[in-house]
């Protein structure tokens, strides 16, 4: 009985002893990115202007970053809080995130190698490693002349004081989160002239796979279900599911015309900011229809290409089942 004893001490003891040096070892070599860059991000006014086109209508760090408006259509932004954080993200059980401020009354006195690795490779200037909702694993893939611009154009934003309630993750996603940020690897831009090349850097830049594509309880996508849609959202306050955008002629949008398709986001261009009654509020969506409308026809037309690329899925989603 003793021996008995003496063996399970030994071996909780051990148990206990590789606990703490995993947890040791993924708080010392993780998060494993390399130092901020030394980097100077000039403010061209054609480095400028393509960062705010960017900005408002692709990458959209200012429609997380700003908190939105859900009694109104897509939810536009707070246009006085422009960039000061504060949005909050659900991550079910794992936490809650917000969105940071980004104004320079946050980030001001940061360098702009650190700001380029907090947004590219997700690790904050203190060392923290973000949480892949910020988009760090796409934007770090992005051409290195896009990004210099949308960076530079975030420079811009007028410094805005708001306090961001700090986030919470739960075990054991606050250690996981610490091996996910990865080294920035920026890819050319494809030429517009390969649309489908193109259209798939656009379809990346903006997202549409993040809402679209359905992931695993470990965030890893589901195969074979690209763009099949069907992930739910309670941003609005009710029940919305991510449409089947796959090239299916039934239950996705393997009917649409190109045109149409561009037509229906440019039909969100000057859209209407009345306050939404009950019943719209039961169709109204997290979708950023109206920062995307301002997207041009050719980007547009690029992502309807890429789209058509891919293989179609079954998959009839109910977008608004509160509507009823
Ligand atoms: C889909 C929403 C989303 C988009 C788009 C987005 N962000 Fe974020 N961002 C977040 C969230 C949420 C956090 C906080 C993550 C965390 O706490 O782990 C964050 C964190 C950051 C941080 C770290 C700030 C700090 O104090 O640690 C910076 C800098 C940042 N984002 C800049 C940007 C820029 C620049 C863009 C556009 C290129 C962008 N973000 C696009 C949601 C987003
Ligand atoms: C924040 C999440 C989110 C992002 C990002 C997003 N979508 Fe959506 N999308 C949705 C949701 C939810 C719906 C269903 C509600 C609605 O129709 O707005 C939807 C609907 C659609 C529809 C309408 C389909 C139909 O049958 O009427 C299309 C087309 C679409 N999205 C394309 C895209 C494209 C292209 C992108 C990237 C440029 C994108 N979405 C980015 C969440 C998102």
């Amino acid at each position: 009985m003793n021996k008995v004893l003496k063996i399970l001490g030994v071996v909780v003891a051990l148990v206990v002893v590789v606990a703490l040096g995993g947890v040791g070892y993924l708080m010392m070599a993780f998060p494993n990115v390399p130092p901020p860059a030394v980097v100077t991000l000039e403010p061209t006014p054609d480095r400028l202007a393509r960062g705010k086109y960017l900005n408002d209508h692709v990458v959209g760090c200012t429609t997380c970053h700003t908190q939105r408006d859900w009694t109104r259509f897509s939810g536009p932004i707070k246009p006085e809080l422009l960039g000061a954080g504060g949005e909050p993200f659900s991550l079910g059980p794992a936490g809650v995130l917000y969105a940071k401020n980004i104004t320079p009354a946050a980030i001001g006195s940061w360098t702009d190698g650190e700001l380029q690795r907090a947004v590219t490779a997700g690790v904050s200037r203190d060392g923290t490693p973000l949480f892949p909702l910020m988009p760090y694993p796409h934007f770090g893939a992005m051409a290195a002349d896009d990004m210099h611009a949308v960076l530079a154009y975030v420079r811009t934003l007028r410094a805005i004081e708001g306090p961001v309630p700090p986030r919470t993750l739960n075990f054991p996603m606050n250690l996981i989160v610490r091996t996910i940020p990865a080294a920035a690897a920026p890819q050319p831009r494809p030429s517009p002239d390969d649309k489908v090349a193109y259209g798939r850097y656009m379809t990346r830049s903006a997202l549409c796979a993040d809402c679209h594509s359905p992931i695993d309880d470990r965030g890893q996508p589901l195969p074979g279900r690209d763009f099949a849609g069907g992930t739910e959202f309670l941003e609005t306050g009710y029940r919305v599911r991510a449409a089947n955008i796959t090239p299916d002629a039934d239950t996705g949008i393997g009917s649409w015309t190109e045109a149409q398709f561009i037509d229906k986001f440019k039909g969100f261009e000057t859209p209407s900011l009345a306050v939404l009654s009950e019943t719209e509020r039961r169709q109204n969506t997290p979708m950023p229809w109206t920062a995307y409308a301002g997207m041009t026809r050719e980007d547009l037309g690029a992502i309807y290409a890429y789209l058509r690329t891919q293989p179609p899925v079954v998959n009839r989603v109910t977008r608004f089942p509160d509507a009823q």
